[in-house]
């Protein structure tokens, strides 16, 4: 595979959220082996049709300018920059449906919570660009995120009940992850 860049899944620092917290967090969300098993069909249905996702998302955030914000520096949107991270989402897309939920994706979370916040947006892709993607939007993207996957989901001819199953998985993963998202945003103690 080609590496992706500033793509450090395996080599980011300890999540502060423990094992055990995720896992009282996918009971939270009624996840259980059945997303599993249906998370990793989903993934075999998306992985060829990554580029058409990216490209309905990202239709979408450049079609808001409160959101294509996030990408530039109050004028133009940063080409490289939006290029650099459309690469990391389409691994997102594959590693949400295929990884095992387990210290290494934990880890990998905690540092895609980083590069939304202050902490450290901007220094993976080294761009001058607004300092921090606001909290409110993280939470509000769940929607779009999910909705739009559904259509994606059911073409490659499986059953109505296999095609829900696949995604509430999904709905249930990406509400998973952005919760793991948000750790820096939230106050200590208060996550
Ligand atoms: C980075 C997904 C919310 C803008 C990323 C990455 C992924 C992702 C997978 C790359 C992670 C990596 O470096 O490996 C998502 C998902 C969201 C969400 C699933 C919510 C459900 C948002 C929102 C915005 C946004 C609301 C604002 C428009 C960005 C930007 C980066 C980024 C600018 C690059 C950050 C950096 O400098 O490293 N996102 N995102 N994201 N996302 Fe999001």
């Amino acid at each position: 595979m080609e590496r992706i860049k500033g793509y450090t899944y395996g080599q980011a620092m300890s999540s502060p959220v423990s094992l055990n917290d995720l896992e009282l967090l996918k009971t939270t969300v009624l996840f259980t082996d059945d997303d599993v098993q249906h998370l990793k069909l989903a993934g075999e249905v998306l992985q060829d049709q990554t580029d058409e996702i990216l490209d309905l998302w990202y239709g979408f955030v450049g079609s808001n300018a409160h959101l294509v914000h996030y990408f530039g520096n109050g004028s133009a949107p940063n080409a490289e920059y939006l290029t650099a991270v459309r690469a990391r989402f389409n691994q997102w897309i594959l590693d949400l449906c295929k990884k095992p939920y387990d210290q290494t994706w934990l880890n990998y979370q905690h540092e895609i919570g980083l590069r939304h916040h202050s902490i450290k947006k901007n220094k993976t892709d080294n761009v001058d660009s607004v300092p921090i993607i606001h909290y409110r939007y993280l939470v509000a993207f769940i929607f779009p995120i999910t909705a739009t996957i559904k259509g994606f989901l059911a073409k490659k001819n499986h059953d109505a009940q296999t095609i829900e199953k696949m995604y509430s998985a999904w709905f249930k993963a990406v509400t998973l992850t952005v919760v793991l998202w948000t750790h820096p945003y939230i106050k200590e103690n208060e996550f």
